[in-house]
């Protein structure tokens, strides 16, 4: 590679750009990078997912086989598991999973294996991005030490007499906001957030970006883009827990918070409707908030609307649980050897993503409180063991009214698009809907328990 390359580089065409993490984030960048015309490689330490995208196979959803196939069959998409060919590289983007380990505390060890896997073969020139959510001082206390082991260096340097600092690699730091099954807002419509260890690689990552989001939006370091994706999503998070506060109220006093929350909605200024359901879900709002108290930490400071809203949310699905005790104590019936069909798995309507699901909460709570249990979800025909819960060989059961009929109680938990809710409603004996999914329905009301 050359020794002055400029950031301006990034603004050419036909870059080499490696996505490391093929995953629900890194997939969808790199086919828009490959869209853009570039030439993409992934890389996956698992050969399973680098086979079927060689084969042109999607193991997304949202995202249809024929697209990858497209491109793999143009020769701007690929995938390998040799770490070895992040040397041919002009850009390197970095999206492999953040989660929280066993004690709720950040587990960064997919973001240094990979950093240590891109350091044997980094270049002079290049540039690498973090895109995993993570808390303030990631890229520049983690990644970047690794990197500058190589003896080549990336000086950490604000403010305008850093400009043009000598830097032999660009290192920066920008969020993913992905939102799946988002039909209005695609990756290349929403605003990409970009911060620089230093403005030449701040700019190189702006020149990237601008070539494939309508808007980039440069932010002075590292730490602010970091910090600006914990802000959105413990903003998320924080409302969310006001709103299923204010559902637990409400409910106790004979007040439908859906309804108030309409009414709400139609103020002009001053007021974002969120809404109530069964707990968080997915991989970022229920995990990504305890990224930053635990920095924090570091601070001695406490972070205590993350934490409230932490124990407003967590206490959801075991409120579920209790009402649907509740109602099945109104029908005389109780919970334990009650024949319960929950609907939806998956954490949010529309998606194939169970990761953090609060129905696995609730069909864990359910299984122990000696319910029998059975599910739905046209997304999930079989579920497997995962890291919290087992329920592996369960089978998805088909939603045939005499099927619906031999439930003591029906479940809503996520109220995907596909479900018929009058005949659900029509068919069951008792449903408890957590969702308001059954809003429009104005027949068998004394059949809906709304929890
Ligand atoms: N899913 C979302 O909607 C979303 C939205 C915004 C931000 N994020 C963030 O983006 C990051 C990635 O999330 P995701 O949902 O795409 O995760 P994912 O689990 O869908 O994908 C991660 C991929 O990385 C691969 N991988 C794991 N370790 C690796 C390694 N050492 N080297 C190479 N590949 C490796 C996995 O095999 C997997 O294919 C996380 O930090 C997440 O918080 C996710």
């Amino acid at each position: 590679m050359p020794i002055d390359r400029k950031p301006e580089f990034f603004k050419g065409s036909q870059l080499k750009v490696g996505i490391i993490g093929c995953g629900y984030v890194g997939l969808p960048l790199g086919l828009r990078f490959a869209e853009a015309g570039h030439r993409v490689l992934g890389f996956d330490t698992d050969p399973r997912k680098v086979e079927k995208l060689n084969q042109g196979q999607s193991y997304i959803g949202h995202i249809p086989s024929t697209k990858i196939q497209q491109y793999v069959r143009g020769k701007l998409f690929g995938a390998t598991t040799d770490f070895a060919r992040l040397a041919e590289m002009d850009a390197v983007v970095i999206c492999v999973p953040t989660p929280l380990d066993q004690r709720r505390e950040p587990d960064l060890s997919y973001v240094e294996q990979t950093a240590r896997s891109i350091q044997p073969h980094l270049q002079r020139g290049q540039l690498i991005v973090l895109e995993s959510t993570t808390y303030p001082g990631t890229t520049e206390e983690l990644a970047l030490p690794i990197l500058e082991s190589t003896g080549l260096h990336c000086p950490i340097a604000h403010g305008p007499d850093a400009e043009h600092v000598a830097t032999d690699f660009f290192l920066a730091f920008s969020p993913e906001r992905e939102d799946p099954g988002n039909k209005q807002y695609g990756l290349a419509q929403i605003p990409k957030v970009v911060g620089g260890v230093n403005p030449p690689s701040g700019r190189a990552a702006v020149a990237l970006y601008a070539q494939i989001v309508a808007r980039v939006v440069p932010v002075s370091s590292t730490r602010a883009a970091e910090m600006s994706k914990l802000l959105e999503n413990i903003f998320r998070c924080v409302n969310i827990a006001l709103v299923n506060e204010l559902k637990l109220l409400a409910t106790r006093m004979g007040i439908d918070i859906w309804e108030v929350i309409d009414a709400a909605a139609t103020k002009p200024f001053g007021f974002m409707p969120f809404y109530p359901g069964p707990g968080l879900g997915g991989h970022c709002i229920p995990v990504d908030p305890y990224y930053l108290s635990w920095k924090a930490r570091e601070f001695d400071f406490a972070t205590r609307f993350i934490e409230l809203a932490g124990e407003i949310n967590t206490a959801m699905p075991y409120h579920v649980v209790e009402a649907i005790g509740s109602a099945l104590n109104d029908r005389q019936k109780a919970l334990r050897g009650a024949r319960t069909l929950v609907l939806g798995v998956a954490y949010k309507k529309d998606v194939d993503d169970l990761r953090e699901s609060p129905t696995l909460k609730i069909m864990q709570l359910l299984t122990q409180r000696g319910a029998h249990l059975a599910y739905n979800d046209p997304y999930f025909p079989e579920l497997q063991k995962m890291r919290h819960y087992n329920f592996e060989g369960m089978k998805s059961v088909e939603l045939t009214p005499s099927n619906l009929a031999s439930f003591d109680c029906v479940v809503i938990a996520t109220d995907h698009s596909s479900y018929d809710y009058p005949a659900i409603v029509e068919a069951s004996h008792l449903v408890v809907d957590t969702r308001n999914a059954t809003r429009r329905i104005a027949r068998h009301r004394s059949k809906i328990v709304l929890c």
